[in-house]
């Protein structure tokens, strides 16, 4: 694919970057970091130390105008707000993207940033790293067998007792402050339940109500509880979104037309419906065959550092496939989406509301 290692730029240098993506980075050998910025002193000479032979910038702006010219790629890992900006800056000056998610904040800017991706002819990536998961990796390897049939309905909750925070030399409770995040935990871990809701059933929703609350307040201007349901073509996602929670936590479940999926954590049980001779008409003449295994997937590491390897490499094979219109950029622009309108939803009294066509125009 590439004989010279990718050379990129980190933006951002706090806690995923520097403890989910750089030890990712530093175990290989077709990826280097030349250079990061990053608007805190102290993140900077942290940078300094872990990467010594980089050039350390405060801006992203000169990062670019300097560097540009010895890199193929940016990985954005700042809050939320800021993405957009730095995304079109570093496709202006002709570089691949790496992003966080969510991708932006914002539908408009989902958009623009897709035709511009496609327009410089660059590959832009969400860090949709859930996908990765070893457990997750499994659930789609199931589905895909045909072994529970067609998937009718998800369910996916996730349970955090706290809002995630950032490090402490910076803003660590900017998941918190609307201006920063765009949202509370829909905004925030959104991205992971929908893009997984996507793949399980197979489409993008057509409709959406969500319900939300923020238990605290009185000190933060974004939600920390998030329910919603939505509608696809060929069934229902339910999703459940909590900070308040009394523990760290996944619980996933996919219903298929032949059997289920049970996903705590590292725990997975596949039942599968067998019949039984007689009639097939009471609870009786079905019998369940069930299969239990645990996949270690690391989960209480919010880092995920283990999961970004992989994730790297579809970036890579993106770049390598001229893929501008990439998949995963198509889920996160609907994810965005459907973020938006649940955030319309849930101040309309949770009304249901449509969510426009599936198909991206750009
Ligand atoms: N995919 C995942 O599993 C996952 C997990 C955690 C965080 N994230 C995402 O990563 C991003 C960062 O989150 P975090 O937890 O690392 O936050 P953080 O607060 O720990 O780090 C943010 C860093 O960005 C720097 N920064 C802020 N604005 C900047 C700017 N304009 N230019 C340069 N540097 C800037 C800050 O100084 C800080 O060092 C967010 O988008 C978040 O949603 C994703």
């Amino acid at each position: 694919m590439h004989d010279t290692p990718l050379r990129g730029a980190v933006v951002g240098f706090g806690f995923i970057s520097s403890q989910g993506h750089l030890p990712a980075y530093l175990r290989r050998s077709d990826v280097k970091i030349t250079a990061v910025a990053d608007i805190c002193d102290e993140r900077r000479s942290l940078a300094m130390g872990t990467l010594p032979e980089a050039k350390i910038y405060t801006d992203f702006g000169a990062l670019l105008e300097c560097e540009s010219q010895n890199l193929d790629f940016i990985d954005i890992a700042t809050p939320p707000c800021d993405h957009a900006r730095i995304a079109h800056a570093a496709l202006e000056r002709g570089l691949h993207v790496l992003c966080e998610k969510p991708l932006t904040t914002e539908v408009a800017e989902a958009k623009s940033l897709m035709s511009h991706a496609q327009s410089v002819k660059r590959v832009l990536y969400p860090v949709h790293n859930y996908k990765h998961a070893p457990v997750v990796r499994s659930i789609r390897q199931i589905i895909e067998s045909g072994q529970i049939g067609k998937v009718h309905s998800v369910t996916l909750n996730t349970f955090r007792n706290t809002h995630a925070k950032g490090v402490p030399e910076w803003r660590p409770h900017w998941r918190r402050e609307r201006s920063y995040s765009g949202g509370g935990i829909a905004m925030d871990h959104g991205s992971h339940t929908l893009y997984l809701a996507f793949d399980w059933l197979g489409a993008y929703p057509t409709a959406v109500t969500a319900k939300m609350n923020n238990l605290h307040a009185d000190k933060y201007d974004t939600e920390d509880n998030f329910s919603a349901v939505l509608t696809f073509p060929g069934g229902l996602a339910h999703v459940h979104l909590t900070w308040t929670a009394g523990v760290r936590k996944i619980i996933y479940t996919i219903q298929g037309e032949k059997g289920a999926i049970t996903v705590d954590d590292d725990e997975i049980k596949i039942a599968v419906m067998r019949k039984t001779a007689g009639p097939d008409v009471a609870q009786g003449a079905v019998a369940w065959e069930v299969e239990r295994k645990s996949i270690p997937s690391h989960w209480m590491d919010a880092s995920h550092v283990q999961w970004f390897g992989s994730l790297f490499d579809e970036f890579k094979d993106a770049i390598f496939r001229q893929d501008w219109s990439n998949k995963a950029l198509q889920d996160a622009y609907q994810c965005i989406q459907v973020i938006a309108t649940s955030y319309s939803s849930s101040a309309a009294m949770s009304q249901e509301l449509p969510l426009p066509s599936a198909q991206v125009a750009i």
